[in-house]
């Protein structure tokens, strides 16, 4: 089938990638031209697992197109996927000015019916926002004979994993009232639904609805672990034991209940402000959800208060080993990352940084650019040397299992500071180690 795809960040191109190489005619478009051109000639803009070879693959075989040109995007596919960005606006809720534009877009360029799917984390309304743009747009043209449909297909897939994610979905979520493009979506995703039925389909509002409260189940989860670690620091507790007890109920399971330094990323935190300012505006008040965000804002300050403490406020020239600047493992990607608000509280406090990631150095580079209290460093070795002390902050597989006597030679003091809960405190302390984690003491 015909697809357009408008977005070519996490969500576009590896949704685009995927149905390409199912066999899909699948036109990418985006305003960025340096994306676009970088593209076609092979450079993948963001690090995902295996989204390169497919990229590559489904380029060369034609399945797979980059362009600018509006219009031609627009007149390659029935479908028209939106997988723009919606940023949270100065209020916290989704700024749609991005979707809009490409409704508008469409509306512009259209000579045939389109399928117009928000793919893109919206608002519940928005598909009704998006029919009155291009219906707008269609007037002033005198083209209402042009006939179109808005449906919603949230995006469930997780960076890191994007590509299995997409190929291998848990559920396909489609919110459409209208049969024909029921059908029209059933087929497109027939590739991907063979083992089992995953295709739930529902009405417009409950679609738009359901991607939020997943996001914001999975922030709550994160946010509750969070405050029993706490609890369980104060109390002389164990968070990691806490964790293994109520796991191993299956109404509570494993997933998503690891304490940390907090919840990151360019989903959880904007999606959970956007659901609160959702509810504000028609005057119901989502305690709950204001809760999750302000217990996660005040658990990304934990690893700073602990390092403060230990050095008595006293932090002013001092270098701290940053292992781990994306928001989680298997992704460059450092949007709302712990990282960056524990740097910059470092920096604040007049101390350096030298810092490593296996994946988020240039996006490091792009944000913070050339200053005197950031290195950047080729290796999590390199970075230790003479630091007083190395904090861990995502929970990259190779910072598991390190050589602890190399960490004790390079660094000024046997000291760690670890965000993820990587380590045994009790194996530290016979290392000689001083050992601070989330919810285990020190
Ligand atoms: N990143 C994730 O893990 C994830 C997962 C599920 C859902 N989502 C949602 O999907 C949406 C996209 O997220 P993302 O992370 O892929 O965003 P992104 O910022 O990585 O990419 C957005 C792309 O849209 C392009 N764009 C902006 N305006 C455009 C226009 N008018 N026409 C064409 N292209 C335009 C930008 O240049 C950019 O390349 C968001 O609503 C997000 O909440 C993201």
């Amino acid at each position: 089938m015909k697809v357009t795809v408008f977005g070519i960040g996490y969500v576009g191109l590896v949704q685009a990638a995927v149905l390409a190489d199912a066999g899909h005619d699948v036109m990418c478009v985006d305003v960025d031209a340096n994306k676009v051109e970088r593209l076609k000639e092979g450079v993948i803009p963001i690090y995902e697992p295996g989204l390169e070879p497919l990229v590559k693959e489904t380029y060369a075989a034609g399945r797979l197109k980059f362009t600018v040109d509006a219009a031609e995007g627009v007149n390659h596919g029935e479908i028209q996927f939106i997988a723009v960005g919606t940023p949270p606006d100065e209020d916290g809720s989704a700024d749609l000015k991005y979707v809009l534009a490409v409704a508008e877009t469409i509306a512009t360029h259209m000579e045939s019916r389109k399928i117009l799917i928000d793919k893109s984390t919206v608002p519940v309304g928005t598909a009704d926002k998006v029919a009155a743009k291009v219906s707008e747009v269609l007037k002033k043209r005198k083209r209402e004979d042009l006939k179109f449909d808005v449906a919603s297909n949230p995006e469930f897939l997780k960076e890191g994993s994007a590509v299995g994610d997409c190929m291998r979905p848990d559920r396909i979520v489609i919110g459409t009232s209208c049969e024909e493009t029921e059908e029209i979506l059933r087929e497109l995703y027939a590739p991907f639904n063979r083992n089992r039925e995953k295709i739930i389909v529902m009405d417009v509002r409950s679609a738009e609805l359901t991607k939020y409260a997943a996001n914001c189940m999975l922030a709550t989860k994160i946010s509750f672990m969070n405050e029993i670690a706490s609890l369980a620091e104060k109390l002389g507790a164990d968070v990691e034991m806490v964790r293994h007890g109520i796991g191993s109920d299956p109404r509570i399971g494993y997933h998503f209940i690891y304490p940390g330094a907090g919840y990151g990323g360019s989903c959880f935190p904007k999606d959970v402000q956007a659901l609160i300012k959702t509810a504000d505006s028609i005057g119901f008040d989502a305690e709950l959800l204001k809760s999750v965000e302000s217990r996660n804002n005040q658990q990304k300050a934990v690893l700073f208060e602990k390092i403060d403490k230990h050095f008595k406020g006293d932090l002013a020239g001092k270098t701290f080993a940053v292992w781990g600047l994306s928001f989680k493992p298997n992704t460059d990607d450092m949007r709302e990352a712990p990282s960056r608000v524990l740097m910059e509280a470092l920096w604040k406090a007049g101390a350096k940084v030298q810092a490593y990631d296996p994946e988020a150095m240039e996006e490091a580079q792009r944000i913070y650019g050339a200053r005197d209290d950031l290195t950047l460093c080729g290796t999590k070795e390199s970075c230790l040397k003479n630091a007083d002390a190395l904090v861990i902050i995502t929970e990259w597989q190779n910072f598991r299992a390190p050589d602890f006597d190399m960490i004790k030679g390079q660094l000024k003091h046997p000291l760690i500071f670890d965000g993820r809960n990587l380590f045994e405190p009790r194996r530290m302390q016979q290392r000689g180690i001083t050992y601070y984690a989330i919810g285990r003491g020190a």
